[in-house]
């Protein structure tokens, strides 16, 4: 069975306690299971992962990276976090590593600070799903599916 990494960035951990009325009650654990029922109607695996770490990330990503070129996994779900406004590395990353990512966030960025208008992600994703809450991860494994999956 092929597989879609879903990757979380910094503070991610932190979700259900940190700013609720931003970002909701659900936990990451909430939210990996949200991902393993979406996956399950398309016939994939999901793996998991949140880093508060850059380099950890970009080790990820050149992992999906060759797993995606030996045909064992169709593309990432990433939210990248604040990472998404500051990191030219993960940019390159996806780029070097040829991977189809979703870029998700959570909560409606350009409806925030300007700061936060910015993603160095955008323009190498696949696809971008924002403003949806925690259900933009399932939202987000569709669009995989949809556009690189078997049923594309
Ligand atoms: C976020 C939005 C980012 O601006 C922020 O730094 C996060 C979460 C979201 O899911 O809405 O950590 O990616």
């Amino acid at each position: 069975m092929k597989s879609i990494l879903v990757m979380n960035g910094p503070n991610l951990n932190l979700l259900g306690q940190r700013e609720p009325g931003l970002y909701g009650n659900t936990t990451l654990a909430d939210v990996e299971t949200l991902c393993h029922d979406a996956a399950q109607k398309h016939g994939v695996a999901i793996e998991f992962m949140q880093s508060n770490h850059e380099g950890v990330l970009i080790d990820a990503m050149h992992d999906a990276g060759r797993k995606i070129a030996n045909g064992d996994m169709i593309g990432v779900v990433f939210n990248a976090g604040a990472f998404t406004h500051t990191s030219v590395a993960l940019q390159d990353a996806i780029k070097g590593a040829q991977v189809p990512v979703i870029e998700i966030h959570i909560s409606n960025v350009h409806a925030r600070e300007e700061f936060r208008h910015h993603s160095y992600l955008s323009p190498v994703a696949a696809g971008i799903v924002v403003g949806f809450g925690v259900k933009g991860y399932a939202l987000a494994i569709d669009g995989l599916m949809a556009t690189y999956g078997d049923e594309a």
